[in-house]
């Protein structure tokens, strides 16, 4: 095969002008080291990780279409930490997010995944009361303390909030920076696929056995489908995927959707996978002229045209985006595959004390449009019968080790690979691995986890340093 290694790998859009959503990223020089593979098993490493990055970075706990009214809060664990996300007034930013404990002996204050409260939070041990602007509203028989131990009452302890795009993100850090200047140039990307109007219509929180790393670093590629996931070789040209790299750890690929694999022998049929999808949005594949290379420009084209008749605009949108998977991957620990039609963004949430598990956590956003020609794309992969309006915010659906997330063929085939990966990440007989640049986003965003454990680079006073090899498209 042919691989363009100087300019890392494929371009989508060599046309695309500076502010497209699909343009190539330069390429980001991350080295050639074999990195020590005890990050994924070793505690100690999880334990700095902890120290060094989780407590200090910025990340996804909620989505603001989850909490519409005043006092509606979100629970977001993150390992041993809990944290409680609520609305407090009905402006877009007026959501704040405090540790999820009383003040009085330390009890958890919220243990529903999602919850509403019409009078502040009220504490299950004694009935302390808190509300949701975080002060102190009730002691039980407060004349049985003395004053000054009541003096002492901190409110709620809080956390920094930031919003882009509809997606609550929360960082413990005293002194972040700014959250837009951490996203970059992806959040740009989540607003032009409108983000912000899409809800939650499923949410599957599942455990596996592994490090979340092993889960991020699976994801991260697609160097993988023809061996895990050949059911998809007729419809994802796998290996024409632009991959690219961006401050901080931020990457994404761009995988061609409606196009064959080029390791397929037929690329001029329109497979049976093809098929499928011309007929998803209204053209009968039977009467449908064109060869395989056609197939991608006839569903964008089809795509617009069906926006307008449900009200949608698509005009700002890159042909690319209608077709194609833009998997973002929001450092640390989320991909975010975003679709005109919804998104799937998805969380890889570490254990709290084992570092050979994580779970895995995906919520499937709609953009539902209250139109009689509306419906929800069949490759979204919803059950039948599913509440797509956004009227009804689903329940988590919680499984267990072990258990299929049973969000579709190649998620449950991912689901079995990766406990296996994990056994053999911890053989003495495996020296770490090799990244080839199909998986220069591993690199990236092993090399930027470095930058927070090893200490030299704390994000408040850190130079980024990037070797950037060539500028592409000027
Ligand atoms: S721990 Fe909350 S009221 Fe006592
Ligand atoms: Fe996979």
């Amino acid at each position: 095969m042919d691989y363009n290694l100087q300019d890392g790998g494929p371009t989508i859009n060599p046309n695309a002008d500076t502010s497209a959503p699909d343009r190539k990223a330069p390429y980001v020089q991350n080295g050639t080291e074999v990195l020590d593979p005890a990050r994924y098993y070793d505690a100690a490493f999880a334990r700095k990780e902890w120290d060094r990055m989780w407590t200090r970075v910025w990340t996804i706990a909620g989505i603001v279409a989850d909490i519409p009214e005043v006092g509606d809060y979100i629970k977001y664990d993150l390992l041993h930490e809990s944290f409680i996300v609520t609305r407090v007034g009905e402006g877009a930013e007026d959501i704040k997010a405090y540790y999820n404990v009383c003040g009085h002996r330390g009890n958890q204050l919220v243990m529903n995944d999602l919850g509403s409260v019409t009078d502040g939070f009220t504490c299950a041990f004694h009935s302390w009361r808190w509300g949701i602007n975080g002060e102190l509203q009730h002691v039980t028989d407060a004349a049985s303390f003395q004053p000054e131990v009541l003096e002492r009452v901190p409110g709620m302890a809080e956390v920094h909030v930031g919003i882009v795009a509809g997606i609550i993100f929360i960082n413990m850090d005293d002194n972040p920076p700014p959250l837009r200047d951490f996203l970059g140039v992806v959040a740009d990307h989540m607003e032009s696929f409108e983000v912000d109007k899409m809800h939650v219509a499923r949410h599957v929180r599942t455990e596996w056995a592994a490090n979340w790393k092993t889960g991020i670093d699976a994801f991260y590629e697609t160097y993988h489908l023809h061996a895990v996931h050949p059911e998809t070789q007729g419809v994802m040209a796998d290996i024409d995927v632009q991959y690219d790299c961006y401050p901080n750890g931020m990457s994404r690929m761009i995988v061609p959707i409606g196009a064959p694999s080029p390791r397929v022998p037929d690329q001029e049929s329109v497979n049976e996978g093809l098929a499928m999808m011309l007929a998803e949005v209204g053209i009968d594949p039977v009467a449908f002229e064109g060869n395989a290379a056609d197939v991608q420009q006839a569903i964008r084209d089809k795509k617009r045209e069906n926006a307008k008749t449900v009200g949608l605009d698509y005009d700002n949108l890159a042909d690319t985006q209608l077709t194609d998977s833009f998997a973002t991957g929001i450092f640390p620990n989320v991909q975010f595959g975003m679709h005109p039609e919804g998104a799937f963004l998805m969380r890889f949430m570490p254990h709290p004390t084992e570092p050979e598990r994580f779970t895995y956590d995906t919520m499937t956003l709609v953009r539902y449009v209250d139109d009689p020609n509306f419906s929800v794309p069949g490759w979204m992969g919803l059950p039948e019968g599913i509440d797509c309006t956004g009227a009804i915010r689903p329940d988590i659906e919680h499984k267990g080790i072990g258990e299929p997330p049973e969000l579709g063929l190649v998620l449950d085939q991912d689901s079995e690979l990766l406990p296996v990966v994990q056994r053999g990440i911890r053989s003495r007989g495996f020296a770490g691995a090799l990244w080839g640049e199909q998986e220069q986003r591993l690199r990236h965003f092993h090399n930027e986890l470095d930058r927070y454990v090893d200490g030299e680079n704390s994000p408040a006073i850190a130079p980024r340093t990037y070797t950037i090899k060539q500028e592409t498209n000027n």
